[in-house]
């Protein structure tokens, strides 16, 4: 049993389309073991894409998650991260296949509907980012 961080973009937010999505994880079987709804700082944002801090799409990318209240899950199932990934699909909506939740709710490579964990390691960073151990239940 994995869990991993997911976050519904603002374009899903924005769109009234978060139960949907939160739907189609649970419909593969996943267990909401947190969920809340924030809107995600500046600083936040910094550290949660540390990765791409440097990267010229970052400012875009963190005016985009921080501008409207976005809802954060902690997701558990069997091999949660990899399956997590796969449900949603490739990170250009355009490349994703059908049946894939960015295919379904993806706007672009920016506004791409939902974020994942990309392995066991960036999930308990980034759990530990959004999540105390009191706002977890396994
Ligand atoms: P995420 O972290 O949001 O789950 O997405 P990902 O692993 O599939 O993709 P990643 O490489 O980590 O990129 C993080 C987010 O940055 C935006 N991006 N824009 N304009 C661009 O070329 C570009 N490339 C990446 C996307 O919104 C991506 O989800
Ligand atoms: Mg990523």
């Amino acid at each position: 049993m994995e869990t991993t961080l997911v976050i519904i973009k603002p374009n899903v937010m924005s769109k009234n389309q978060a139960g949907a999505v939160i739907q189609k994880f649970q419909q593969a079987g996943f267990k909401i073991s947190g969920l809340k709804l924030m809107k995600i700082s500046s600083s936040l944002c910094e550290e949660f894409y540390a990765e791409h801090k440097q990267k010229p799409f970052f400012p875009e990318l963190a005016t985009f998650m921080t501008s409207i209240p976005v809802i954060v899950l902690a997701l558990s199932g069997n091999g949660g991260v990899a399956a997590v990934r796969a449900l949603m699909g490739h990170t250009d909506p355009k490349k994703a296949q059908p049946g894939t939740i960015r295919y379904e709710y993806g706007d672009s490579v920016g506004e791409n509907a939902v974020h994942g964990s990309d392995s066991l390691n960036s999930a308990q960073r980034e759990l530990k980012l959004f999540f105390s151990e009191k706002e977890l239940f396994n």
